[in-house]
């Protein structure tokens, strides 16, 4: 299974210590760029995130006939203008639009196209034509929308939109932003209130920065509305670090003994910091200090430390949707706490970049740890003993969570690892081994 785009990873020569910061949110990166391609006038964005996933948004609504005039800064991060269609529309592309690995992408467009009357093909790379569709699809088309296959649950798909758009009362069958915010955007444009009701909170991105588009939005615990039909226009955004990279910094440093870091400038948004309130349930010392605020979304530090003694924890299903992309780095560090820790409701895992369910019940396997799905709960058996065996090899499946959570086996652990298809971390986290590098002193 070896091949040359494996990347074998050596263990840190010492604690990790200091202030790191990460690059920005990819959720709010994505809407930050496609809203501003929706509006009306020049938007200026700072921070955005340059990563595969962002590039792909920016590539769709170049083809879309928005004006991206971003750069990169001195930080990494890409700054400068969107000039969006606003009230004239996208233009009909010439060819099918790409969305790359970046399901975001997608399941966005989707929304976005549905108030137009040009018809688009979208797909994505392997990965994502294996992601589900139809959740999408399914209430577009009672808003009005037409998708060529009608009943396609993947991409390629091909949509039709219309200048009739009906607004609707929709309860989602699953938590999920994406699903929400396509819904959402969609009843921008349709007369009267969209409202998408959900199982459980998902993140609120979309809801916190609609209203800075001009949009009239509200935002509940379950249940998000727009009011439509609303003209969007410009507005300045300033993104801030990605709290689901930080999470890999702070487990790289609960594995590392002797770590202490600060994590600065990450969005601190409840829905997105689920992983600090799973670590303290383990007994790990982490705590968030709120310094200021992004617009809407809150924003300070993480401070984390080293200090041993994890426990196994059970984590109830109305907190998956706010670890939803951590669980594979949590899952590992619960495989070195004492006891037994469950992930309840983690279905949705399954239809990820990967089977990232699969993915850690297989990768715990190769460290030799126990852990096993049953009825959509996670179990790992952890050992605060665990040692890392010789040669391992882990496989990423070309999913950036997995590849960095394997990676930090490696990092943090006695001897190298392998891991497959290392390159697909510049999908959220370009730079992540020198990041954690730097914090070695
Ligand atoms: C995202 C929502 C989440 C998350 C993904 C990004 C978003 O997916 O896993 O990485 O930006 O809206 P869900 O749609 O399953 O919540």
């Amino acid at each position: 299974m070896s091949n040359d785009r494996d990347k074998t990873i050596e263990p840190l020569s010492g604690p990790m210590s200091g202030t790191a910061s990460v690059p920005g949110d990819k959720s709010i990166s994505h809407r930050a760029v496609l809203f501003s391609a929706m509006a009306e006038g020049t938007s200026r964005l700072t921070g955005v995130l340059d990563s595969d996933d962002v590039q792909s948004s920016i590539a769709a609504v170049r083809q879309l006939g928005a004006d991206v005039d971003l750069k990169e800064a001195p930080d990494g991060s890409l700054e400068g203008t969107v000039t969006g269609w606003g009230e004239k529309g996208p233009v009909q592309p010439k060819h099918d639009i790409d969305c790359g690995n970046s399901g975001t992408t997608a399941r966005l467009l989707m929304g976005m196209l549905a108030p137009w009357p040009i018809e688009v093909t979208l797909t994505g790379d392997e990965s994502l034509r294996r992601r589900p569709m139809r959740r999408n699809t399914a209430p577009l088309m009672k808003m009005g929308v037409r998708f060529r296959p009608s009943e396609a649950d993947h991409l390629p798909i091909t949509e039709v939109g219309t200048l009739h758009l009906h607004a609707i009362e929709y309860d989602a069958p699953m938590a999920s932003a994406q699903l929400k915010t396509s819904v959402l955007l969609a009843g921008i444009y349709a007369d009267g209130t969209t409202t998408v009701t959900e199982p459980a909170p998902s993140r609120n991105h979309t809801e916190l920065m609609l209203p800075e588009f001009g949009v009239p939005t509200t935002a509940g615990t379950r249940v998000a509305t727009v009011t439509g039909p609303a003209h969007m226009k410009a507005s300045d955004i300033n993104v801030p670090g990605d709290p689901s990279s930080a999470a890999f910094l702070c487990c790289a440093a609960l594995l590392r003994r002797g770590s202490r870091l600060r994590v600065e400038n990450v969005s601190l948004n409840p829905a997105r910091i689920g992983f600090v309130r799973t670590l303290e349930r383990m007994g790990a010392r982490i705590s968030e200090h709120r310094t200021g605020a992004e617009g809407k979304e809150p924003v300070g530090y993480i401070d984390v430390e080293h200090t041993g003694g994890l426990h196994g924890c059970e984590v109830p299903s109305q907190h998956f949707a706010s670890i939803i992309d951590e669980v594979p780095v949590l899952a590992l560090v619960a495989a070195h706490a004492k006891g037994l820790t469950v992930f309840r409701g983690i279905a949705e895992l399954r239809a990820k970049e990967s089977d990232r369910l699969q993915a850690i019940i297989d990768g715990l396997e190769v460290l030799g740890v126990d852990a096993w799905e049953e009825s959509d709960n996670l179990f790992v058996e952890g050992d605060p003993n665990l040692q890392v065996p010789p040669r391992a090899l882990f496989a990423s499946h070309g999913d950036h969570r997995l590849a960095m959570t394997w990676a930090l086996v490696g990092l943090c652990g006695n001897t190298p690892v392998k891991v497959t298809d290392f390159d697909c971390v510049g999908v959220s986290f370009p730079g992540f081994l020198d990041s954690i590098e730097r914090l070695v002193h």
